[in-house]
């Protein structure tokens, strides 16, 4: 699994190794654009919202709101994310953190409208995204948004044949999500398939 130095060295040559595993339809990033995009629009849909984004990277998603006028609030370990993200987004409200201990102190201040997550949480195994989603649950707004892009199913079963598929390419650091296992304790939560591994799960504070 990459540490914080690892996403430091994968940080400039990001965007770009995504973009060629999205438009090849392949595995991990098969649906990135389409699963971001129609996450910005969910966000879009409620102008002047804020917005907090968990494992931002270069900031692909973050940006586009940010231009957009949106308040953006962010947590990432990475350094050197963090660098290119707060140049692109300067009045953006950035921080650093491992998110496997929580939501730093700063972040932890306020409540927000939508608070994205893209192709970052499968960096914590279920116990810890248990724990940490219901962290965020309780700095929802009401009628706020946990809105997660990620590799995913809807059931484990699933998550295994795409396991044998992949075969050696599969990566056995990563914890993807089976939406299922999180229905007990988030009833409102929502699965949609985007791609052939890749999907939208939306939590809603009710
Ligand atoms: C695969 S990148 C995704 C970046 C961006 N959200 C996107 O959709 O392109 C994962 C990001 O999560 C961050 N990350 C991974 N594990 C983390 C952790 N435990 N705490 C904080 N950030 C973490 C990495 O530094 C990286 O920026």
């Amino acid at each position: 699994m990459l540490d914080e130095k690892g996403f430091d060295l994968w940080a400039d040559g990001y965007d770009s190794s995504v973009g060629l595993s999205d438009e090849s339809d392949s595995y991990p990033f098969a649906g990135y654009r389409d699963i971001l995009n129609e996450i910005y629009c969910k966000v879009m849909s409620r102008p002047g919202c804020s917005v907090l984004e968990i494992g931002f990277g270069t900031g692909t998603l973050a940006k586009r709101l940010y231009d957009q006028g949106i308040a953006v609030y962010g947590q990432d370990f990475s350094q050197q994310m963090i660098d290119i993200a707060k140049e692109k987004m300067p009045e953006a409200h950035l921080y650093k953190g491992d998110f496997a201990d929580g939501l730093v102190r700063q972040l932890k201040e306020r409540s927000y409208d939508f608070i994205t997550a893209t192709y970052s949480l499968h960096h914590l195994n279920d116990a810890q995204k248990l724990v940490f989603l219901k962290e965020l649950y309780e700095h929802l707004e009401k009628g706020g948004m946990i809105l997660i892009g990620d590799v995913g199913f809807e059931t484990r079963a699933e998550l295994e044949k795409l396991r044998e598929q992949e075969g050696d390419a599969f990566d056995d650091e990563e914890f993807y999500f089976a939406a299922v296992q999180f229905r007990d304790d988030f009833p409102s939560l929502r699965f949609e398939q985007k791609s052939v591994c890749g999907g939208i799960i939306t939590i809603e504070r009710i």
